[in-house]
């Protein structure tokens, strides 16, 4: 029996920043996405109903696992996807509520793995709408690599791939919920766009040596709920980070650092000082979620 499996990578955002708040209750945000090193795998073969397993990290694997919704939503939305079943299994790798973007991108992998095992004559630029009603980070998955993300970060962009660098992740035992975050915001939240004008943004990224303009907006809420986060992130720049931030609503802190460092030696260094995060050494790639025949 065909089985098909989906590497779903995880993201930080390079730079957030709020620009205002919207009439539906999101906030406006202009995002630098860029996926790395760290997957959870989704495996799915034909079967006569749906059903999903999750390995690993304690996450729900009911009706409201974004990987469920995302089948349900192929379902209804799709005419020749209704009555497919399949058997799913997601491996988590990525951590929970961590800032990651881990459920949104197994959402994106299960769009892409059941389009492809049931069949369904859908291109990349159907999948796009129907990733941004399960989450505002859905769509990001599906392009991957180095990506601008507007409106709700649903408005995507592919962008050059950035130079690889070496990454240090840090999440504490504590996830934050993205709501939480955006309802503690109490900053101005009238950054105006133009001191944000993308391209020298990215340029400046590009060319490795000026991160003044990528700042996280949400930082100001995370920190107020979860001070120990930026004692994380203050580390970390002292360990010689070129750009140490909150990814996303958190509870992630990860630091940027120049090619060829060694990493490894300085997530033990981290995990030394901060007893019960999970402190890894990764890497920026160049993808987003990946779709290859099952090998077992
Ligand atoms: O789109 P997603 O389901 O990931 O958003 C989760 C929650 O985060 C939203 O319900 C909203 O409270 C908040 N959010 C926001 N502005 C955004 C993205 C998310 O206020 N751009």
């Amino acid at each position: 029996m065909t089985a098909l499996h989906a590497s779903c990578p995880a993201k930080v955002n390079l730079a957030l920043r709020v620009v205002g708040r919207r009439p539906d209750g999101y906030h406006e945000i202009i995002t630098l996405f860029q996926a790395v090193d760290l997957w959870d795998t989704l495996r799915a073969e034909l079967a006569e109903t749906l059903t999903l397993t999750v390995e690993g990290d304690a996450v729900e694997s009911g009706e409201a696992n974004l990987v469920v919704r995302a089948a349900r939503l192929l379902q209804a939305e799709c005419a020749e996807a209704r009555g497919c079943g399949a058997r799913l299994r997601l491996t988590k790798g990525i951590p929970a509520g961590a800032g990651l973007g881990g459920g949104s991108s197994d959402a994106a992998g299960a769009l892409l793995l059941l389009t492809r095992l049931w069949g369904l004559t859908l291109r990349p630029s159907d999948l796009e709408p129907l990733a941004a009603r399960l989450g505002s980070d859905v769509p990001f998955f599906l392009v991957g690599g180095t990506a601008l993300g507007r409106g709700r970060g649903e408005r995507v962009d592919r962008l050059p791939a950035l130079p690889e660098r070496p990454l240090v992740l840090g999440s504490p035992p504590f996830g934050l919920a993205t709501p939480e975050v955006y309802a503690t915001l109490r900053s101005p939240l009238t950054v105006g766009t133009a001191d944000v004008t993308v391209p020298p943004l990215f340029v400046k990224f590009a060319e490795g040596n000026d991160f003044a303009l990528a700042r996280n907006d949400l930082e100001v809420a995370v920190f107020q709920l979860r001070a120990e986060l930026a004692t994380f992130r203050d580390s970390l720049s002292q360990m010689g980070a070129d750009l140490a931030l909150v990814s996303g609503s958190g509870s992630t802190v990860f630091g940027l650092f120049r090619a060829g460092t060694d990493v490894t030696s300085i997530a033990s260094d981290m995990r030394g000082k901060f007893p019960g995060w999970a402190v890894r050494g990764s890497r920026t790639v160049d993808s987003g979620v990946r779709v290859a025949p099952a090998v077992e």
